[in-house]
């Protein structure tokens, strides 16, 4: 059977394994997948010795730069990332590296949230590798800026200017800004110690921008609590972005795009986070106090004007007024 493994450490509570089981079973691929703890000090050694019998392998933290530096070829976007989160063995035995993690977060909210980004001022909050992924996909939607602030400026500064020639994009430190945008994506690690950017609330259209967490938790992170009390007018985990990243490596491989959302919300129920939607649609829901989207549908759409084609998108909603 074709085998293929994440790689990581730790590496232990991985749902890769989980995903691409649900992908393989739902497209009647045949695969093993599981978990690879490679050790701090030789993932290339641990890589190599995988790959004599393996197909293919996600790269998670700390390893994404490790595995760029040992793919054989590059994507033009994984070049771009200057990091590696999916590894491919082609026909000649050498490896294919690709960065799947911007297109996951673009899928997941021009597809999964249906929502733009053409046209939108974006900004971008984080200057480190998850942010240098998002840049390329970003930019490929014609928003009409972005912007990256970061804690230490001159990181942002430098990715920058490593993009300017691919649209309309710029580095600002998080207090110099105060006008609204349209969107707001953390990509710093700051939710990991329950922290949140030192950012403006005004720089939150109340009813209207939609802030994302690329983090995601069982709990709702510390961003989207910020996000969700000044008002933001949609706000996501990064637990779509996970689905759809692995999605983006599963058509790498075996050629077929699983449908993600029963994926997702087989994931929810581990991480329920929450979606929340605090616009006209969902007024109704809103004012009428905390409700879980996974509790019986019937209920929930008697609550609120919304389709049930964009409940089952996200099954397990929580919404907070
Ligand atoms: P990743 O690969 O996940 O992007 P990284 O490259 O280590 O991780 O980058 C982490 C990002 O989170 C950086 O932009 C970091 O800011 P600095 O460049 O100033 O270090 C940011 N970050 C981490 N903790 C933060 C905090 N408490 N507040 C604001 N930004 C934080």
């Amino acid at each position: 059977m074709d085998r293929y493994v994440v790689f990581g450490n730790p590496i232990g509570h991985s749902k890769s394994p989980m995903i691409h089981k649900l992908f393989a079973e739902q497209t009647g691929q045949s695969l093993d997948y599981s978990t690879l703890l490679a050790p701090l000090d030789d993932f290339s050694g641990c890589a190599k010795a995988f790959f004599v019998q393996g197909r293919g392998a996600n790269v998670t933290v700390p390893f994404k730069e490790d595995a760029y530096r040992l793919a054989n070829s590059l994507t033009a976007r994984a070049e771009r990332a200057g990091a590696v989160n999916t590894l491919s063995k082609l026909a000649d035995g050498s490896l294919l590296g690709d960065n799947t993690d911007g297109a996951g977060l673009v899928r997941d909210l021009t597809v999964n949230a249906g929502f733009s980004l053409t046209g939108k001022r974006i900004l971008l909050l984080g200057a480190g590798g998850a942010v240098r992924g998002a840049l390329e996909p970003l930019l490929a939607e014609k928003p009409a800026s972005v912007i990256i602030a970061n804690r230490t400026v001159d990181k942002a500064e430098l990715l920058a200017e490593l993009f300017c020639d691919l649209g309309p994009v710029s580095a600002s430190g998080f207090d110099w800004l105060r006008e609204p945008v349209d969107v707001i994506i953390n990509a710093t690690s700051a939710s990991l110690t329950g922290d949140v950017p030192p950012i403006a609330p005004s720089l939150i259209e109340p009813g209207q921008t939609l802030c994302y967490d690329m983090m995601y938790g069982k709990e709702p992170t510390a961003f989207c609590r910020w996000a969700s009390e000044h008002g933001a007018g949609v706000v996501m985990d990064g637990l779509g972005m996970l689905a759809e990243q692995a999605a983006e490596a599963f058509f790498l491989w075996r050629g077929v795009r699983p449908d993600t959302a029963p994926v997702l919300a087989e994931l929810r129920r581990y991480y329920p986070g929450w979606i929340i939607n605090t616009n006209e649609q969902l007024a109704d829901v809103a004012v009428t106090g905390n409700y879980r989207l996974d509790q019986p549908l019937d209920v929930v759409r008697s609550l609120a004007h919304i389709t049930s084609a964009r409940l089952q998108e996200f099954p397990a909603l929580v919404i907070l007024n």
